[in-house]
């Protein structure tokens, strides 16, 4: 049987920082299931589909087949066999991504291929329902998190970083705006389940965290 850690939080918790370290320090693969949602918003934003209209986005999300391959150990994520592992991480897709997950049909093709991988994979999986949709059995399950304040810097500083021009306030907002749609979706809603282990790092360097982490799975499956 393959072991399973989900990691779930919100946007700028530094989930992925975070499991791509775990990753490599347990030699599991770490996937990355936001980039598979934004791979699929990348195929109604390249279509001229709005992300509104839900009746569309549902008929269509089937001509968007959305797959992963690891390339040099990194995630990369194709959609209809193109790389889109580029185009994915702009503020357009970022919103599309959050409106076209909420709807059901999406998120059954992407679940189906994220369960798959997992079956067979020791995997760190990242998301926002992971823990209590995805990988319901998963031996351990985090949920990260961090004040929308401080995650609103991560996120300004890295696009800084890119030569991107941006506002903090926005970027706050932005992120307040789409925890909000995240948590009172009906389908899949993020949320903490019930036996996942609380962690808050406002606070904490990447170091204690990925530390933190490891003893939470050495605590509950190396004993
Ligand atoms: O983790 P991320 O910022 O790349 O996620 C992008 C969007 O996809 C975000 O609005 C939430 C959504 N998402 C989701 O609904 N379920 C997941 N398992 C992963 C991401």
């Amino acid at each position: 049987m393959s072991m399973n850690i989900a990691i779930d939080g919100p946007a700028g918790a530094g989930k992925s920082t975070i499991a791509k370290s775990l990753a490599r320090k347990l030699g599991f693969v770490y996937v990355d299931t936001g980039a598979m949602y934004r791979a699929m918003a990348c195929y109604f934003l390249q279509n001229g589909i709005a992300a509104e209209d839900e009746q569309s986005v549902s008929g269509a999300c089937g001509e968007a087949v959305v797959t992963i391959a690891y390339e040099n150990g990194e995630q990369q994520v194709f959609l209809n066999g193109e790389n889109v592992s580029g185009l994915i991480r702009t503020e357009e897709v970022s919103h599309t991504t959050s409106k076209i997950s909420v709807y059901p049909a999406v998120r059954k093709q992407l679940v189906e291929l994220q369960q798959k991988l997992a079956s067979d994979t020791d995997v760190i999986m990242d998301g926002r329902d992971i823990g209590t949709c995805v990988l319901p059995n998963a031996q351990v399950k985090i949920f990260l998190t961090a004040s929308s304040a401080v995650r609103a810097k991560r996120r300004y500083d890295e696009l800084l970083a890119r030569g991107e021009s941006c506002e903090l306030n926005e970027i706050e907002q932005d992120i307040i705006e789409r925890d909000e749609r995240d948590m009172s979706r009906e389908v899949s809603p993020l949320k903490q389940a019930d036996d996942a282990v609380f962690v808050d790092t406002s606070y904490m360097s990447v170091e204690q965290v990925v530390e933190t982490l490891l003893s939470i799975y050495e605590e509950k499956c190396c004993k």
